[in-house]
Formats: C-alpha cells, structure tokens, sequence
C-alpha cells in the first residue's frame, strides 16, 4: 500500500551513498564531490565533501540561464503596509548582485558573518542569498526578539556587517528595528563597524554617521558582483536556537547538503514543481522561512509568496485564502497555532468560502504539536490533505511527515508521518534499548543524519558533542520524546528539555529564569511551559524574593513581566509570574521543574521521593491555581 514511499526510504537507509548521490544530481555543481559522504571525523559528518558549488546560483542564476528569468520568483504580499510586489528571477538577479556587490564594497569577503535583522520585507530574503552569493555566512535574527538577545547573538557571530530596516509593522504598530539595532550594537562587546540600513517609508530612520548606510544609495552604487564557487561544506548560515541555558545555539547550515535536501523536499515532500507557487506563512527569522520561504522554492525553481502580516487580524480570518487565491498557490504551509487562531476566529470557515483556493493541493503543518480538533476542522473547510511534519532548527528540514508528492500515506491525526529518507528515527529508554512499538521514549536518530542537517554549532564543536551526539552514542539526540506505533508513523507528544513552544516560537525557559534571577529582588526562580489553547504553550513563573523585600508585589511581578519583555522579546509571551516563599525543591537542592510543570498543567503526577519539605507544594499549588485561573 505504501509501497513507493517503503523502497524509498529503505534504499535511503541502506544504500546513502548512492541515494543522496542521485538526489545531489539535480543541483549544479562547479566541481563534483570526491567522496558523498564523509564519515572520517564521525561522529560528525560531511556529505559532499570536496564538491563544490554556490547556493544563490541554485537558486537563481541557474533558473535565468534555463530559461526561467520571467518567471515570478517571489511574491511579497504585506497587508501591515498595504504593499504588493513581484520579483521574476531576472529582478531578483540583478537586485542580488547588486546587494552583494555592495556588501563587498563594505569589505565583506568569503566566511564573515553578516546578521540580518529585518522584518518580512522582499530585501530579507534579498540579502540572505547576497550574503549565499559572495560566500558569506548569514545569521538572520527574529524581529520579535529584543535588544539583548540580539546583542548575544551579535557577540557570538561577531559580524562584519549588519543588514537591517528602519522599521516592521505590527498589528500592534510600528516596531522601531532602528533603535533596538541601536541598544544591541551598544550592548555587545563585539564592535560593528558598518551597517546597511533599509529606510521604510512607513517610519524613516535616522542614521548614525560613519556606521549606518542608506540601502538604496549602496545597492545603487554597487557593481553587480558574481557568485563565488565554494566548498560544500562551506557555511551558508547560522541560524539561532533556544536550548536549555540562555546561551543561544548558533545551528550551522552548509551549501551542499542543504541544497540537496531541499531539492528533494520541493517536488516529493510538499508536491511543488518548478514554476509552482508555494506559501508558507512563518518569519524568515526562523527555520520554516529560512527553508521554505527563500530557499527551498527558489533552488526548485518554483515561486515563493513573503507574507508580511498575520493569520487573522490583517485584517480578517480570510487573509491565507485571499493570498492562496491571488497568488495561485499549490502548497500552504503554517503552524497550527496560526491555523487554532483562524478556526478561533472563523469556526465556520467563511473566509475560505469567500475565496477560490481550489489552485490549493496541500496544507501543511510543523512547529509544534497539531490538535487534532483543529487539524478535522482545516481537513473539513479546505477540502485537502492536511499534513503534519515534524523538524527543527537542526535538520533543517522534515524528520518525519507524508511524502505527499510520493505518493499519499493514510493520514493518521495526532502522528508527524513517518520518517522521512535518510533518517533511522527511534524511541530509546534511558539505556539505549528500543521501546517496543506504540510506548513512549527519547526519540534519537541513528548517525549519520541526512544531508541538510546541522554542520555543528558556531564556534561550539564541543556543544554539538555535549548536547546531541552523547546521550546515545551513534545517535542524535532530538530533544523530543515521543512514539513509534506499529505502522511505523512518528507521535511527537513533548520536550525532555527545558525548551518551550509559544506560538510557534521555540523558547528556552532557561533563559527567561537567567531573566528573572538578574533581579535584585530575586533570589531564585522557575519557569515552565503549560498549555494554552491558543498559543500552544505559555511559560508561567514563580520566583522567591529576598526575606527582606517590604515592597508591592504585584508591583514587583509587573517589572519581572517587563524585563522579560526588554530582555527576550515580546514574542515570549511571559504573562503569568507570581511571588513564592519556597520553590519545591530536591534533598541535594535542585528544583523540582517536572513537578512544576505537572501540577500547572494539572496532570497527574506523584510526589517525588526526593523532595525536602512537601509542605512547599500547598503553597505553590494555590499561586499555580491562581496563575491558571487569571
Ligand atoms: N517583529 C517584532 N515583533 C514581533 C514579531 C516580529 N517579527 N513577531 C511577533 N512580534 C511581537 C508581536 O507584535 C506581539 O507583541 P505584543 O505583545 O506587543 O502584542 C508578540 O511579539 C507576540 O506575537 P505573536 O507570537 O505573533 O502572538 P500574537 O498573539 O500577536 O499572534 C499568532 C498569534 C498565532 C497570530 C502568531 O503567533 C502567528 O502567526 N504564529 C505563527 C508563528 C510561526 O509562523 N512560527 C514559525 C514556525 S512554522
Ligand atoms: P524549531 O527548532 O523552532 O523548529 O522547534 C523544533 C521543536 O518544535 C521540535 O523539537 C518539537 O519539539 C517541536 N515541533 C516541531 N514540529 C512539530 C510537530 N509537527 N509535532 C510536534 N512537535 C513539533
């Protein structure tokens, strides 16, 4: 029954070599790879290595060269400003190389680092395959963070240059990218000498002399510069995860094994084929844009819509189906907490009734677990195919998911698929040992990874080593625990981690509690992840103050919501605090996080035999109560 999707991924386990080396046949190559893959430093791998090639002239050029330069490459479609714009793959080239022309005449050579801050406007993506096309390795950083995490991840990449725009549009208004790019520059220890800045007429910018310049006068100055060949395993990107400390991961993305994987992944995962529109309705901040708004349409040849507004509210319930029926899309691919909000708000589904979406085949869903209410509903309203997929920041494409345009697995509501080529997904207990079909465990997958996934961390070999590859020796470890039923599809049902996923977002509670314990009110905190209808998850926190403290505590919960807000971002969502006397914690002194985290869900859950003073639960049970209940 599912037969060509079983020789397919049992070929992909048995024989990589010669499948990724056939898949690696429909990208062009300047020099072909000595060996496909490279397994001499394992447990870290390389696929193609000695190959090499250029990500942007897959994505672009080559597409010009056969044929395709009047084809609508992408499709901006910004509700927050009222804009419309198309870019055929002739503008795209030519506004590329003129960006990464002028990124040159700012001294960016091959291997610097180049963060791009910016909101969904066509130039994000514009200057993601400039940084591709010169060889220079860019770090796109999510609007919705603030200040100090940029900072963090400026002192991290420790970039030549930063690429950002005056302003984004929000809902709730204009945010000023300018001066939190301002307060980051100032707070890092890295010193940024040069940034080029896009002036947006909806609130212009002041620039700072001898560092910040215009966009439209650098780019219109510029040479058109070439695209540079270089290694496989050359960066194309850092891209920033949450892990479990504040300490945000830099995941490494290469050229050749991305380009590949990608290029499998139009045609067989998703169903779209070059000249083909594919929506997908994220952030170029994160993993799903990177791969699916800019490069995996763009290396297919096919035609990518950048959306720059929300689900509901610019203005209704109906924007993803007005923008399926203008721009013809195959394929629709969101999180589910962007589908919960738009049944929420349209639950008998007529802004799709208002729109012809019949160009529309499949909708497709990742970035957190779908409910399957929502996920009968979309399959009721749409009329198509929906498919969960389960992937993250580090593979940089689906783990598992219904290989739609190989051929249509039974869908099973409430399971991610099934694995996807290249990836020996198991559930493991803590020993290692396979859990039997259908019983939870640690969900690793066997080494080596297909090609796509992470490189390594930036300037952190030891973290890759640390945090994935040694739990499990010959196993990656994915953080996610989950099942595997008898016919083989992947049940992801949560984090081992202290990893949270508020709307979509994926945030680390870790660093919201280095947050609160920063203040000198603080003396410890806890933070957990507990689940919301809307947003998938929220993070609530409790936090002992000192013995001395005579202030107004709501006064003081009020500020922590405020830092958190200053310090991470908006997008965090941290709401839900309240002042404690004592945290529950172990006999050696660590806090009981799991606990926690069961009793504001209000799941089961026992008392540990490890706690020191049990009475500390009442206490805490009646603030969780409390914190729910609001
Ligand atoms: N730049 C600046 N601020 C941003 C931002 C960005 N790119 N994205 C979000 N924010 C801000 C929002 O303005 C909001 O701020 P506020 O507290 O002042 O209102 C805050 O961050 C939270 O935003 P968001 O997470 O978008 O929540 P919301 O309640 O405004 O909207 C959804 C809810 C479901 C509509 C929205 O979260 C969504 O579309 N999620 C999909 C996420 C996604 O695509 N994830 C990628 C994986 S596929
Ligand atoms: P990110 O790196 O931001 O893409 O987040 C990855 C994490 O999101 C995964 O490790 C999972 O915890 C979660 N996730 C992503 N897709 C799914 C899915 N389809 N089902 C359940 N969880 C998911």
């Amino acid at each position: 029954m599912t037969k060509r999707y079983d020789e397919l991924y049992e070929r992909s386990l048995k024989d990589p070599e010669g499948f990724w080396g056939e898949q690696a046949q429909a990208i062009d190559w300047d020099q072909p790879w000595d060996r496909v893959l490279d397994d001499s430093d394992a447990p870290f791998y390389r696929w193609f290595a000695g190959g090499r090639l250029n990500t942007c002239y897959n994505a672009i050029d080559r597409h010009v060269a056969a044929g395709r330069g009047d084809q609508t490459a992408l499709i901006w479609d910004s509700p927050v400003t009222g804009q419309k714009a198309q870019y055929t793959y002739s503008d795209l080239q030519d506004q590329v190389a003129r960006l990464a022309g002028a990124l040159r005449d700012l001294g960016v050579e091959a291997g610097d680092r180049v963060i791009v801050y910016m909101p969904m406007v066509p130039e994000a993506a514009m200057a993601m395959l400039a940084c591709a096309r010169i060889g220079a390795i860019h770090s796109v950083v999510f609007g919705g963070f603030a200040a100090p995490e940029l900072a963090k991840r400026i002192d991290d990449a420790t970039p030549r240059v930063i690429l950002s725009a005056s302003c984004g549009v929000e809902p709730s208004g204009v945010v000023d990218y300018k001066s939190l790019l301002d307060q980051a520059i100032e707070l890092a220890d890295h010193r940024v000498e040069q940034c080029l800045v896009l002036q947006r007429p909806t609130q212009p910018c002041t620039l700072v002399a001898n560092r910040d310049h215009d966009w439209e006068a650098a780019v219109g100055a510029a040479a058109p510069a070439q695209c540079v060949s270089v290694d496989a395993n050359h960066p194309l990107y850092i891209l920033y995860t949450s892990g479990t400390t504040g300490r945000p991961k830099g995941i490494v993305r290469d050229h050749g094994g991305h380009a590949v994987a990608l290029q499998w992944t139009l045609p067989n995962v998703y169903g779209v084929a070059p000249g083909e529109v594919m929506f997908t309705a994220s952030d170029v901040g994160w993993v799903v844009g990177h791969s699916y708004i800019v490069y995996g349409p763009l290396i297919n040849g096919s035609t990518t819509v950048l959306y720059e507004g929300k689900p509901i509210g610019t203005p209704d319930a109906g924007a993803f189906w007005r923008v399926v029926e203008e721009t013809g899309a195959k394929a629709l691919f969101t999180a589910p907490t962007a589908l919960r909000a738009i049944k929420k708000e349209d639950p008998e589904g007529e802004g799709i009734a208002a729109h012809n979406i019949q160009s529309l085949r499949a909708f497709f869903l990742a970035g957190e677990r779908s409910d399957p209410d929502s996920v009968r509903w979309a399959e009721r309203t749409l009329g198509v195919p929906v498919l969960d997929h389960w992937w993250q920041t580090e593979t940089g494409w689906a783990i598992a998911g219904y290989p739609f345009g190989v051929e249509s697995l039974p869908v099973k509501i409430g399971a991610a698929g099934r694995p996807m080529p290249g990836y020996d997904v198991r559930a493991l207990d803590e020993a290692g040992t396979d859990m039997p079909a259908g019983e939870l465990g640690n969900i690793a997958i066997r080494l080596p990874l297909p090609p796509g996934t992470l490189l390594t961390l930036w300037g952190n070999r030891a973290r890759h080593r640390d945090g994935y590859l040694s739990h499990y020796p010959g196993h990656y470890l994915t953080g996610d625990s989950g099942i595997i039923d008898t016919d083989g599809y992947v049940h992801i049902m949560s984090r081992i981690d202290d990893v949270i996923n508020v709307a979509g977002h994926r945030l680390s509670t870790g660093g919201m509690e280095e947050v609160l314990s920063n203040h000198p009110e603080v003396v410890e905190a806890a933070v957990f992840g507990v689940k919301d209808d809307f947003k998938g998850q929220i993070p609530m926190g409790l936090v002992v103050v000192n013995s001395g403290f005579s202030g107004d505590e709501s006064a003081l919960v009020a500020e922590l919501i405020q830092c958190v807000r200053d310090q991470i971002g908006p997008v965090a969502a941290f709401r839900h605090c309240a002042v404690v006397k004592r945290l529950p914690k172990t006999r050696s002194g660590k806090t009981l996080r799991g606990t926690l985290r069961s009793m504001a869900n209000e799941e089961a859950w026992n008392m540990p035999a490890t706690i020191d003073d049990p009475s500390v639960l009442d206490e805490v049970a009646a603030e969780l109560e409390r914190l729910r209940n609001r």
